[in-house]
């Protein structure tokens, strides 16, 4: 895929770096224009490597004022992308290299390496950041042990590790555990600290802190929670304790990603830590359990044991995201979580898998790897444990764990060496399995059934399609659960795991009294598309009969699909199967109000247009935007006399508690309020917005109003009400994009980026408000193609000052081929517009080379 761009970096070129580097020392005098970082590095020769080699050392927008090998000056080579010591001038033993740099903090608006924040200094070093800070063999395979002094006037000085000494204008500290480069951090500001402890179960007392800027300590409650919760959660159920005496967070407002995991302090975007109940929502609570979960998850994968090359980000990525998701599962539900993890794979993995941006879990090559951070190195990358734990089940994968912490605690590991450990643990052969790391796209599993003389024969069958530079794939390893239901409900079968291997085969149940009715791929099994005819009434079968909750979910989703694209296509009326199955989902009082308000919830306009094109169809993002709004009218009037019950059932009594239970009855009270809105003009949500003690339901209710049109005075009102807070703030912004008509959104954006708080370097307000443009679908694939040059205007705007956050957003025009030829024309057009930048981001350029490849 990035066969011929020259900058091209490659898995099969890996090589040991020449030498072994020790310990660090790293002196920094902050100054917002002018940082000297003095860097005294303990390397020697690497016996492991080719011997004779030059010393490179990375470094980039780096003023070289001194360089010495054991106190003597040397010559070095300096280019763009680092300096070189010609082998003739170093020692064959050990030695210290010492380099001194100047670094200008405030300009760097990429908010990679050192950079500013409101006043603070903080720093983001994972991929390549470190090398924006100091001469350094910046890659995860050189780990080292830092000791890092801070020279600063201001009050507060952090760095990685225990800290060991402070004084008036300084601060030292000294981290045991090595690590590579990437892992380093540095925070210096006017910071308070909301704090708590915690003891492992090893006895150690660790100091918590999660710092923030003055005003925000209220809103760090909830993340100290769930930070301790995370902890024990890592003992109990991983053996793995948490390994230094102080623990510190940093919440920053100029982030691009959610949050990073630097060994000992970990740095948050401040959207990702801050909650606090007027100000955030319930999933924006769930979504900060879930980081600082990730985050902490971390230490022992991605930290204690990381990669050996950026090849294996998943190794850390996939297995922290399944940890994670497991956390929130036994926190939560995992029923829901369930589904909720599936709604985002498919949203995002699927679509990328399926377009020109489709890579394996692990990529061989890249240009640069801050573009594979991506859903399917995240997502699909915990899939795939998912799947390897459903093979080898519970004991073997906890006994497998902990084997590969074992062996790899303090190294700097490879997918080849997890699977190892899988296969010593299991005596399994996973040499096929391996195919899900190395080879992209979705598989589609097609099934067809057959029902003789008691026996139930389920064929399965699966095709690996094409993707870009690689055309022809093997048969994957396939974990497909199932059970079987007999035509009264119950539950004759319960959940097999078939294992698929070949391209095509047959499963024989035997000893069946009567035709089952099949419940496939249950809890999801494994990432791939279910590919299978299945009339109304078994889907309507299954959404209130199946056992499995994920499968129940599916069935009314899939019902709801079907449903939508005959409405879409030959404009049909809505089927009274989905109306009445989705009416007895909405009032079952026995099912969790949160798996509810999901069943409840329509097919997304993308995930239709998708589906669509999937089916054989150009889709008209006009006429899904209609047929889903008229879907939505259509189930406000047949759920309407149960309605206003629903809607009182679900108010939850007492003061404010963001639990799941509570907040999944105010989830489904949303999802009334929804309905009620299309049939009283919005009485109801108007009454809500006015009554609510919380931003999930005030917040809700007014999406609710403006979605129908309506909600003006609320929309004043709520920015009258939260003016200063910036996170709050984002919210206002993104839902005026979000909920605006597909005719009207392009004006939209633009009134609101010519506002003075559209603070566009910031990437949380961009994301809120030109994110929100590629979010609404019928407004970004508008006829007019506003929406498409609008977008890369930004783009291009955007990637002269953060290549990153411009980079991850131009994959709004990853599905460019989905569409018509007029459509497709004016994305590529926009793309090929944006190519011609002059002065182009490395980020942006590959990018967009690949979308347009
Ligand atoms: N490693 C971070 C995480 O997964 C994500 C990240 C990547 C953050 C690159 C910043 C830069 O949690
Ligand atoms: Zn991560």
């Amino acid at each position: 895929m990035t066969a011929d761009d020259p900058r091209t970096v490659r898995l099969a070129d890996y090589q040991p770096y020449s030498h072994l580097l020790d310990r660090v020392e790293l002196t920094f005098h902050l100054h917002p224009t002018a940082t000297r970082v003095q860097a005294r590095l303990h390397l020697a020769p690497n016996p492991a490597a080719r011997a004779g080699q030059d010393l490179r050392l990375d470094g980039e927008d780096l003023r070289l004022i001194s360089c010495a090998i054991d106190g003597q000056a040397v010559a070095a080579a300096v280019d763009a992308t680092g300096l070189t010591l010609a082998a003739a001038h170093l020692p064959q033993a050990a030695f210290v290299l010492e380099t001194e740099v100047e670094i200008a903090p405030e300009g760097n608006f990429a908010l990679e390496g050192l950079y500013m924040s409101n006043g603070m200094y903080c720093t983001q070093c994972e991929a390549q950041g470190f090398r924006k800070i100091t001469y350094y063999p910046d890659r995860p395979d050189v780990m080292a042990r830092f000791r890092v002094r801070i020279e600063s006037d201001l009050p507060v000085l952090l760095s990685n590790g225990n800290p060991v000494g402070q004084g008036a204008g300084w601060a030292e500290w000294d981290d045991p555990w090595p690590k590579p480069s990437y892992l380093f951090a540095l925070v210096a500001g006017d910071l308070r600290a909301h704090p708590g402890q915690f003891t492992t179960m090893e006895g150690r007392d660790v100091g918590l802190n999660i710092w923030v800027r003055p005003g925000d300590e209220g809103r760090c409650a909830w993340g100290m929670t769930a930070l301790k919760a995370s902890m024990a959660w890592d003992e109990r159920v991983y053996g793995r304790a948490y390994d230094l005496d102080i623990f510190n967070i940093v919440a920053v407002d100029d982030f691009n990603m959610g949050a990073m995991e630097n060994k000992g302090l970990n740095i948050f975007n401040s959207k990702a830590v801050l909650a606090s109940s007027d100000t955030a929502t319930d999933d924006d609570f769930a979504r900060v359990e879930a980081i600082i979960a990730h985050e902490y998850f971390h230490n022992w994968t991605g930290n204690r044991i990381t990669c050996r090359d950026w090849f294996q980000l998943c190794l850390k990525e996939g297995l922290t995201v399944f940890r994670d998701q497991q956390f929130s599962g036994d926190l939560r539900s995992h029923a829901v979580k369930r589904i909720e993890d599936v709604l985002m794979l498919r949203a995002r993995q699927f679509r990328e898998d399926g377009g020109p941006l489709a890579h394996a879990v692990r990529p061989d090559s890249f240009v640069e790897i801050n573009n594979f951070y991506t859903a399917t190195v995240y997502e699909k990358g915990a899939e795939v444990i998912g799947m390897l734990k459903r093979l080898v089940g519970d004991a073997d994968y906890a006994r497998a764990l902990d084997l590969y912490f074992d062996r790899h605690d303090g190294q700097a590991a490879t997918i080849e060496d997890w699977l190892r450990v899988f296969e010593d643990t299991t005596g399994r052969d996973l040499s096929q399995f391996k195919r899900w790391y190395t080879e992209a796209g979705t598989p589609v599993v097609s099934v067809t059934e057959d029902w003789a003389d008691g026996v139930y024969t389920l064929t399965l069958a699966q095709t690996n399609p094409a993707t870009p530079g690689q055309a022809v794939k093997g048969a994957k390893v396939i974990p497909v659960a199932v059970g079987l239901l007999n035509p009264n409900g119950d539950e004759v079968v319960p959940t097999t795991v078939l294992e698929l291997t070949e391209a095509k085969q047959s499963f024989e149940f035997k000893g069946l009294a009567s035709r089952p009715v099949a419940s496939i791929l249950r809890g999801f099994s494994a990432p791939v598309i279910l590919e299978r005819t299945v009339p109304a009434s078994e889907r309507a079968f299954l959404l209130a009969h199946d056992t499995d909750s994920f499968n129940r979910w599916e069935a009314g989703r899939a019902l709801a699909k079907d449903v939508l694209a005959r409405m879409i296509v030959d404009g049909a009326a809505p089927s009274a199967d989905l109306l009445d199955g989705l009416a007895r989902v909405a009032f079952d009082d026995a099912l969790e109000p949160a798996f509810r308000a999901l069943a409840l919830r329509l097919p997304g306009e993308d995930d239709m247009a998708a589906t669509l094109y999937a089916a054989g169809h150009v889709p008209d993002p006009a006429a899904i935007y209609r047929a889903r709004r008229a879907l939505h009218l259509a189930l406000a009037h047949h759920l309407a006399a149960g309605l206003p019950g629903l809607e009182l059932a679900c108010r939850v009594p007492g003061s404010f508690s963001p639990d799941a239970k509570a907040a999944g009855l105010r989830a489904l009270r949303l999802v009334a309020l929804g309905f009620l809105a299309r049939l009283d003009g919005g009485a109801q949500a108007r009454a809500a917005y006015r009554a609510a003690d919380n931003m999930t339901e005030s917040f809700g209710s007014l999406a609710i109003l403006l979605d129908i049109g309506e909600g003006r005075a609320e929309l004043a009102d709520f920015a009258a009400k939260w003016q200063g807070d910036r996170l709050v703030l984002d919210k206002w912004f993104a839902v005026q994009v979000g909920t605006a008509t597909p005719e009207r959104v392009a004006d939209v954006v633009r009134d609101l980026t010519q506002r003075a708080d559209f603070d566009w370097k910031n990437p949380n307000r961009f994301r809120a408000v030109i994110g929100a443009l590629s979010g609404n679908h019928a407004g970004f694939h508008h006829a007019s193609g506003e929406s498409y040059a609008l977008l890369a205007d930004w783009l291009i705007k955007l990637d002269a000052k953060n290549p990153q956050t411009a980079s991850r957003m131009s994959t709004a025009f990853e599905s460019w081929p989905r569409y018509d030829v007029d459509r497709q024309a004016m994305m590529r057009g926009a793309l090929q517009r944006i190519m011609a930048t002059p002065g182009l981001s490395r980020d942006l350029s590959e990018m967009v080379g690949r979308m347009l490849a």
